[in-house]
């Protein structure tokens, strides 16, 4: 067991901010101490096995991303990051835990995708992961599935108001799936969008010859996520279950969400990084590279979509984020490339692969946020570590930087600068970024997970099977 001194950096939690020296124990915080104290006598940073030295910078609890798709199968393909080159990715953007989505599809049985996602990941990861349970086919033997999750650490499960004939399902099976959540404890997370009606808008799109990426967004109007959204709340509150929307992207979404939370209903939002930033007129629109030309939007789709900036989504969700009517900041890290998988979309951009890869630029895109004066220090804190932990049960553990709490560190410099640039900047296994071209006020310095110094100025030194899975309790967040 080593020891290790973070020493001269300012603390930032999710309440406030102090100039405190972080003293670690093996995989441990052991000691949020006065700057350069002296215990018994003894001066700490010399009888530490490491100092960091953290002047002049924040040092804030490991990220924690709540929304990932390693290794996913979709549209024919599957997710290009493995547990390994995703949670490397990961730990480069102060990221130190991942919560993945563990898969059940119509026709298989849960403890058979529970048991493959197992497989994928373990020792292959780079960071902690947990998992969240997709049940993409609510029947009778998935219901009873559901009472092994908690003993599995399996607290929160996904179901589908989208994607027909795949995940989806219908609203008897939610209300059904909801009633044992509500049993159980379990927090029902859910993709709200009206699949079918989406279906049909695409079918009505691509016969009138409107093909390319940019009708992905159009046929997945606001609307569709307006009307899901509400309906998952209706639901929710017929059954009493808390209900965690994912992906949240439209302005009226989260005018949705406010309503209930004002009437009292533990119902929570998360966006994730390219509601914030990205917009169906700019990136799904885009026609700029020459190697794609018309086809070149495809880097950014996902669902739900990027949405018109005229319309103003991008600005409600940095205002949800500081009214807290929505909760926190996931990726949806759910990485394609563009070569042999975006591209079996061409022609019909509704075989084009859903998702986007953001995992190793969360911290930093959020951090930017802070810069431009959207939200606090304490919030970037709370939105991207402090609330993940306390929404999917790993409050004390994760997500503070406290005495008995896991030692995920990031040393974030203020005065570093970060640019995001094409492949080469990011070790994710995709062939484009689809934050090319960013510029950030911040650099992720030091990166500790456990104890262990994963990432400092001279580069990686983790390795794939540090990561440990975590079996988290229920959500610690409910009013
Ligand atoms: O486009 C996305 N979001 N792909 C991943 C699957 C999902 O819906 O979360
Ligand atoms: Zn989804
Ligand atoms: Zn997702
Ligand atoms: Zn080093």
């Amino acid at each position: 067991m080593s020891t290790l001194l973070v020493t001269g950096g300012t603390v930032v939690s999710s309440t406030g901010r102090t100039e405190a020296d972080v003293l670690v124990d093996g995989e441990r915080i052991v000691a949020v101490l006065a700057p350069s104290s002296n215990l018994l006598g003894t001066d700490l940073a010399s009888s530490v096995d490491r100092v960091v030295d953290a002047s002049g910078k924040y040092v804030i609890p490991g990220g924690i991303d709540a929304h990932t798709h390693m290794q996913l199968p979709f549209g024919g393909t599957e997710a290009i990051d493995t547990f390994e080159t995703g949670t490397i990715a990961a730990a480069w953007g102060g990221t130190t835990s991942i919560i993945d989505f563990a898969v059940q599809t119509q026709g298989t049985r849960v403890e058979e995708g529970l048991a493959a996602w197992h497989e994928k990941a373990r020792g292959n990861c780079a960071v902690d992961y947990g998992f969240h349970q997709i049940v993409g086919g609510v029947d009778e033997h998935s219901l009873k599935a559901m009472e092994t999750l908690v003993d599995e650490g399996i607290t929160s499960y996904k179901m589908f108001m989208a994607y027909p004939g795949v995940f989806y399902a219908t609203d008897d099976q939610i209300l059904r799936a909801m009633q044992k959540a509500r049993e159980l404890g379990l927090l029902t997370m859910m993709h709200a969008e009206n699949g079918p009606a989406i279906d049909v808008l695409a079918e009505q799109l691509y016969n009138q010859g409107k093909t390319t990426p940019y009708f992905h967004g159009i046929a997945r109007a606001w609307q569709m996520e307006e009307e899901a959204t509400h309906r998952a709340i209706m639901l929710a509150d017929l059954t009493g279950a808390p209900l965690y929307v994912v992906h949240v992207s439209a302005k009226q979404a989260v005018e949705q969400l406010a309503a209930a939370r004002n009437r009292g209903q533990n119902v929570f939002g998360e966006t994730c990084p390219q509601y914030l930033y990205l917009s169906l007129e700019e990136q799904l629109g885009a026609t700029g590279d020459p190697t794609w030309g018309d086809f070149e939007g495809a880097k950014w789709v996902c669902s739900t979509p990027l949405r018109s900036r005229e319309e103003g989504h991008q600005d409600a969700m940095w205002q949800g984020l500081r009214t807290n009517d929505l909760q926190m900041v996931s990726t949806d890290h759910c990485p394609f490339c563009m070569k042999d998988q975006k591209e079996l979309g061409r022609g019909d951009f509704r075989a084009i692969p859903n998702g986007i890869g953001s995992i190793e630029h969360r911290m930093d895109l959020l951090y930017q946020g802070v810069v431009t004066g959207q939200i606090s220090l304490e919030r970037w804190v709370e939105i991207t570590s402090t609330t993940p932990a306390r929404m999917f049960g790993l409050h004390g553990r994760k997500g503070v930087i406290a005495p008995g709490a896991d030692a995920d560190l990031v040393v974030y410099d203020p005065n570093g600068h970060t640019s995001i640039g094409y492949e080469k900047t990011h070790h994710s296994a995709m062939d484009h970024s689809a934050w090319e071209g960013f510029e950030i006020d911040g650099h992720v310095d030091v990166v500790v997970s456990r104890g262990s110094v994963l990432v400092d100025d001279d580069g990686f030194h983790g390795r794939a099977g540090h990561g440990q899975y975590l079996k988290r309790g229920l959500t610690q967040y409910l009013t």
